[in-house]
């Protein structure tokens, strides 16, 4: 062999290595990614060149759209998930006096609303199969209680899997609760009611209250939004005002009208708007979402296949609805083992959720420390592995590959 063609050899496989070991270093995969179109910023760029870029027509056709996607009457955008939660705990009234149960198994917001108006928060354990509230573990709460004792709970769909609401209100009715949704996982999910009908999450048919989230990692990404929807007019109408300084200025609402330019501050609200331009993103991620869900759903079967036949623990699917797939987790015993490893060849996986009430802050509000069993050994073994829609199958192979290699180690 002469020398060039040596050094041809030489190059080309030199360069081989160069590129894979390339292609190792820039491999990064997270457990979730918005994924922002064209169409979405072309129609931010219309927003943009609108009159308004807040208070403006974009808000309200958001708010049409997506009641109309969840199948609720109203629904109200805002600034992000946290000022719905916590606009739903103002307009029900929670104050000093109100105490109200909740899952471990969240975003601290879901709580932490609570605790912004003053009110003070129980923790029930979760269901060991699923990662929701136990629907016994509250039942046996509001028992051994006496009536009066709680204002209201939040049951979470977490990861995307929707709660049986109607067990929930039965309850909740029994005891004279309200019901706030948060449902920020679970756009598109469903369970299946005592009469056969589909009850998509947030569609206000058993909750008073639901909350949606537009964080990039949800289903439609804003960078930050919110949404709340519901059944109730008068909710309805407190949650407008209260998202705007607690102002009106329809006239028939007004003690005085002193001319065209009057407004009153009625009660005391924050300033929860969300901007024109983001609900105009919304709006066109919107357009996709049932898309989105579909990938989801195909992404969950393919891991769920690989894994039952590893013999890897998965979260459940609904048995009686369809889950959002917001998350998709798996719980393993050396659970840091697997994410450092993960990390180590580009797989950003994730843990939902550290338990809220193990926060030094919830910890701090409690004389001795409260238990919740099955939420902390759930913690201990969770892993959220890559969920999101534009997840190739080349990039789920290698995380169901680099998954269970580490369990068969
Ligand atoms: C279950 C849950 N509730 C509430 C929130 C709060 O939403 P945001 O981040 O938009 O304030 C989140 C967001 O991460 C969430 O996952």
């Amino acid at each position: 062999m002469n020398f060039l063609a040596s050094l041809k050899i030489f190059t080309s496989s030199y360069l081989h290595i160069f590129t894979s070991k390339k292609i190792m270093e820039k491999r990064s995969i997270p457990y979730g990614k918005q994924h922002i179109s064209q169409e979405d910023i072309d129609a931010v760029i219309k927003a943009l060149q609108l009159p308004f870029l807040t208070q403006g027509p974009m808000v309200k056709e958001f708010e049409d759209a997506f009641a109309q996607y969840i199948g609720a009457k109203y629904a109200v955008a805002v600034a992000n998930g946290t000022a719905a939660l916590h606009l739903c705990t103002l307009t029900l009234g929670v104050d000093e006096k109100s105490n109200v149960i909740t899952t471990p198994i969240s975003f601290a917001a879901t709580a932490n609303c609570v605790k912004y108006c003053g009110g003070s928060v129980t923790f029930a354990d979760i269901d060991s199969e699923t990662a929701l509230l136990d629907f016994e573990g509250v039942k046996k709460l509001l028992e051994a209680s006496p009536k009066g004792t709680y204002q209201g709970i939040i049951p979470v769909d977490f990861a995307g899997h929707a709660v049986d609401l109607e067990k929930f209100k039965k309850l909740a009715d029994e005891y004279g609760l309200w019901l706030i949704e948060d449902a920020c996982h679970a756009p598109g999910g469903y369970f299946t009611d005592s009469k056969g009908q589909k009850q998509f999450c947030g569609n206000g048919q058993f909750a008073d209250l639901a909350i949606f989230s537009f964080h990039p990692v949800k289903h439609i990404a804003c960078g930050e939004g919110g949404m709340i929807t519901t059944n109730s007019k008068e909710l309805y109408d407190k949650l407008l005002i209260l998202r705007t300084h607690g102002i009106t200025k329809n006239p028939a609402l007004l003690q005085e009208n002193h001319g065209g330019w009057y407004y009153e501050m009625q009660t005391l609200g924050y300033n929860y708007r969300i901007p024109d331009m983001l609900c105009a993103l919304g709006l066109s991620q919107l357009k996709r979402a049932d898309e989105g869900l579909t990938r989801r759903r195909l992404i969950a079967q393919r891991y769920d296949i690989a894994f039952e036949k590893a013999g890897s623990n998965f979260l459940k699917a609904p048995k009686n609805g369809e889950h959002a797939y917001h998350l998709y987790i798996i719980q393993v015993k050396n659970r840091k083992a697997l994410y450092d490893s993960l990390q180590q060849v580009g797989i950003f996986a994730q843990i939902h959720y550290i338990p809220i009430h193990t926060m030094p802050y919830y910890r701090s509000l409690e004389k001795t420390p409260i238990r919740m069993p099955k939420a902390e050994h759930y913690y201990d073994q969770c892993i959220s592995l890559p969920m999101y829609p534009t997840l190739t199958d080349e990039e789920q192979s290698f995380v169901i590959e680099q998954v269970i290699k580490f369990a068969q180690a």
